[in-house]
């Protein structure tokens, strides 16, 4: 049995679909969740800026809550940080890439993609890397993949507006390339976008289906929770503590409401 907290975090609320997701999937686990709303968003920023910023975010869960694995529930920082994390850290570090590749691969009929993202994230070709490995080790040449980048989607979030017109019409200028490579399945690459999914799926149409990682990303957790032993006394009710670098009073209104209740309060920190 191992009682220390499971780490996560995100540049802000977007974190919040992973979160709900390993809460849900692992109710006796504690959590500390901190997002990063000071410096958000990372989307437009350098690799070595955002490496740098998971870096010390990932140090601080360890130092300060003793985190027994963590967990980057952020894209953009996935692909500017997961492979030197590692070495930051001295406990397991899971991103949202892989098992988000895994989820696109799984539900294509058609084998037409497509991946959305910041465009740090599609930028980086995280996601075309992360395919062609995982069709390597197949028998398949893996699907085609349409990866489009959509900045502006993250402010939105940010602002908690999540179907108004303005966003519509942005989704639907940034979206375009999407509905031209006719896929059939998309993964939204930014843990921000399942906020937006109503306003994707009007614009997309019915028939392309949406998938995200938090899902795969929360069985991924339990899997090396599993495997390295550091599971809690399952009779334990999860205790979750939330974070965040900018205005508390905000992280809490607006993470309430896309978290659930389980926010009840947030904690400010500083990030020397
Ligand atoms: N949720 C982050 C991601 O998945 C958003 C990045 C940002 O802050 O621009 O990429």
């Amino acid at each position: 049995m191992d009682a220390r907290p499971i780490g996560m975090f995100d540049s802000g609320f977007g974190g919040l679909t992973v979160a709900r997701a390993v809460m849900d999937l692992l109710p006796s686990e504690d959590l500390v969740y901190l997002g990063d709303t000071a410096r958000y968003p990372y989307g437009s920023r350098s690799i070595e800026q955002v490496s740098g910023y998971a870096s010390q975010i990932a140090e601080h869960l360890v130092s300060s809550h003793d985190a027994k694995l963590i967990v980057v529930a952020c894209n953009t920082a996935s692909a500017a940080a997961l492979d030197h994390l590692g070495e930051v850290v001295d406990v397991p570090v899971v991103g949202v890439i892989e098992p988000g590749v895994r989820a696109l691969r799984a539900a294509t009929l058609t084998g037409r993609v497509g991946v959305i993202g910041t465009v740090g994230t599609i930028s980086s070709g995280a996601y075309q890397r992360a395919l062609e490995e995982l069709a390597a080790t197949g028998q398949d040449a893996g699907p085609e993949l349409a990866a489009v980048a959509c900045p502006g989607f993250v402010e939105f979030v940010e602002r908690g507006e999540f179907d108004g017109v303005e966003v519509h019409v942005l989704a639907q200028r940034l979206l375009a390339p999407v509905a031209e490579a006719k896929v059939d399945t998309l993964l939204l690459g930014c843990t921000h976008y399942p906020y937006l999914a109503r306003t994707i799926s009007d614009v997309l149409g019915a028939d392309v289906m949406l998938v995200s990682s938090a899902d795969e990303t929360a069985f991924e957790v339990r899997r090396l929770i599993a495997q390295t032993g550091v599971g809690n006394d399952p009779d334990h009710t999860g205790v979750h503590r939330f974070e965040t670098t900018g205005d508390v009073n905000r992280f809490e209104q607006l993470g309430r409401e896309l978290l659930g209740p389980e926010l009840r309060e947030a904690a400010q920190v500083e990030l020397a």
